[in-house]
């Protein structure tokens, strides 16, 4: 099987994982995970969120994650801006890279950003526009890539000409999330051979909830048509407030685990990663849904 040598694994637990927690993670806890992400070599984390705290007040303090955290230079620290008002708060924050948002199902764009699919994507234009000016970067995601809570099942071409506009407005990589985690290996390797032949392999990111633990061999069904990004969550952490019964993202353990046994380089420290995973785990008071993470830690 072709695989890519190298995969960068964006690490979205500080962000999809902690804004889905019912109580409110101290923000000291928040900038610890982060470093210690960072110290075993996770080189993308998703840091943050700067929405509106109504919306979703677990990413309330996220300016303040951003004026604590110590950032080392190899590593680019994220965070999502779903307008100019998050824009702003990510440039007073000195955040290198933004994400905005969109989504392949008209219902969950209006439960999650509140409009329609076509209207975000015009409020991402100025964003994108005023990012890049700054020299940010620009991720974009699709939500409900292999299917909607509210709307069932999502057509390719959809997520496809929504990742097309998302890289028109200038985002240099799209993640394609499924939301509810309930695709499975032969939809998802369709799905992402559909967005390629759209904006090319190379601009695609993968980010798979593992509702229904199938996030691993999505994965492995789309490494060999060339995907070298895989978003996941320390622990598993996570789910979406948006999306219920949403799990969280595959767990970065054992996305680690599965690219180590295939010989993929990622540069990140299994023993480090162990480390930030009890001490979350600990932190929540819960057990990391990351089988690796149990069978290692244990
Ligand atoms: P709205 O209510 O339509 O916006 O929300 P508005 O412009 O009318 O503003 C309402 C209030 O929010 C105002 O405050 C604004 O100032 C404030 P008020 O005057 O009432 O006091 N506001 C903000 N405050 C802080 N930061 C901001 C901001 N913007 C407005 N940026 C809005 C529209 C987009 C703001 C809202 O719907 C929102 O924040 N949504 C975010 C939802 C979210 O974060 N969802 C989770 C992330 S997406 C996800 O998890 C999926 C993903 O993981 C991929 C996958 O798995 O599929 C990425
Ligand atoms: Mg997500």
């Amino acid at each position: 099987m072709k695989t890519p040598e190298f995969v960068k694994v964006v690490d979205v637990g500080p962000r999809d994982g902690l804004q889905n927690e019912p109580g409110l993670v101290p923000t000291a806890s928040k900038v610890k995970l982060i470093e210690m992400l960072a110290n075993c070599g996770v080189q993308a984390i998703e840091a943050g969120a700067f929405v509106s705290p109504k919306w979703v007040p677990q990413m309330a303090d996220t300016a303040d994650v951003f004026a604590t955290l110590k950032r080392k230079s190899n590593v680019v620290y994220s965070a999502l801006t779903p307008n100019l008002k998050g824009l702003d708060g990510a440039l007073t924050s000195g955040v290198e890279e933004v994400a905005v948002f969109a989504a392949a199902s008209e219902t969950f764009s209006h439960k999650n950003i509140n409009c329609s699919i076509k209207e975000s994507i015009e409020r991402f234009v100025p964003v994108c526009d005023a990012a890049l000016a700054h020299g940010m970067r620009v991720r974009g995601y699709v939500s409900c890539v292999l299917g909607c809570p509210y709307e069932g099942d999502v057509s390719p071409n959809i997520v496809a000409d929504v990742a097309s506009q998302l890289v028109e407005a200038g985002c240099y990589e799209v993640s394609l999330g499924d939301t509810i985690g309930c695709g499975t290996a032969k939809g998802a390797a369709q799905m992402v051979d559909c967005v390629a032949k759209a904006i090319s392999i190379n601009r695609v990111a993968v980010h798979f909830h593992d509702t229904y633990g199938q996030a691993l061999t999505n994965i492995f069904a789309v490494l060999p048509l060339g995907v070298a990004t895989i978003d996941s969550s320390i622990a598993g952490l996570g789910g979406c407030p948006y999306a219920k019964g949403a799990s969280g993202n595959v767990a970065t353990e054992d996305v680690l685990y599965m690219l180590n046994g295939l010989g993929i380089e990622t540069g990140i420290d299994m023993t480090g990663l162990l480390r930030a995973s009890a001490f979350i785990c600990r932190e929540l008071g819960r057990l990391p849904s990351s089988k690796v993470a149990r069978a290692l830690n244990g």
